[in-house]
């Protein structure tokens, strides 16, 4: 698996905020990215530039294998950025070892297609997981967080459910509690409507954007799903590795 550390931190990491674009949560430059080596080596990502701003909803899409999942993985410090300039936080992730890594992914959510939650943990336990990583958290505070979250979700009445008595979309909606009991500072979803319906794919993201609104969380949602694209403040595009569109969406009063 990708990602081993589902621990995002809630208590005000302090990242280094020396740059003045504190408003930025992440700033790409000129960033290339390849798979492979020698002959087989293969450029997959082409000269991106793009910012991510505090409390945006961004939605990336594109075409399958035009490097969205590589690039989500890539300002979640999941992979290693080869060149360029990649600012997470204000820090840089091109050179960076894994120890900062494991820092700057304290400070993010997760959240991907299959939702990832653990079968042998009830819905709670499963959102608890994330905070019971961080010592100075107490216990009944940790359990107050995880159902309070849960009730956000709509699944007050599910806490001590187990994921297989669960459906495609409360399954997600315990995934999207588990990405954002810690209060990250920014969450990646690749797909997270993928195995849902249309419905319950547009609660969900309803909710995410909902929940960004209220922690002032920049959220990145990976889809290809055009239904859902009137949630985000701004859409990215990618074909080929190469960035072709990225366009501010009006704000639509409800
Ligand atoms: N670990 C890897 N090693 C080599 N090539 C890879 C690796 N991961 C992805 N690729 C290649 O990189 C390209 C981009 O893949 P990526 O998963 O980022 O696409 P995507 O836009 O997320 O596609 P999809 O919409 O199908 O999920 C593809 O050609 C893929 O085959
Ligand atoms: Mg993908």
């Amino acid at each position: 698996m990708l990602f081993t550390d589902l621990s995002v931190n809630y208590l005000n990491q302090k990242m280094n905020s020396s740059q003045s674009t504190i408003n930025q949560v992440v700033n790409i430059k000129n960033l290339d990215h390849f798979f492979g080596e020698g002959k087989l080596k293969k450029q997959i990502l082409f000269d991106i530039n793009l910012t991510l701003n505090t409390g945006e909803v961004i939605i990336l899409k594109g075409p399958s294998g035009s490097g969205k999942t590589t690039l989500l993985t890539l300002m979640g410090g999941l992979r290693s950025p080869q060149s360029g300039s990649l600012l997470v936080f204000g820090e840089e992730l091109v050179g960076a070892n894994k120890n900062q890594l494991v820092q700057i992914r304290r400070n993010i959510g997760y959240i991907f297609q299959d939702h990832n939650l653990l079968a042998s943990l009830t819905a709670r336990q499963n959102v608890q997981m994330s905070l019971e990583l961080h010592h100075n958290i107490k216990t009944s505070e940790i359990e107050q967080r995880a159902i309070a979250l849960l009730e956000s979700v709509g699944l007050g009445e599910h806490i001590n459910y187990h994921p297989q008595n669960l459906s495609g979309g409360q399954k997600q909606r315990v995934a999207i509690a588990r990405a954002l009991v810690s209060h990250p500072k920014m969450v990646l979803a690749d797909e997270p409507t993928a195995a849902l319906d249309s419905k319950s794919g547009r609660d969900v993201v309803e909710l995410m954007q909902q929940l960004a609104r209220e922690q002032g969380c920049t959220i990145l949602i990976v889809t290809h799903d055009n239904r859902i694209l009137d949630v985000a403040d701004r859409i990215v595009e990618l074909e080929d590795g190469k960035i072709t569109l990225d366009r501010e969406q009006p704000a639509i009063d409800n």
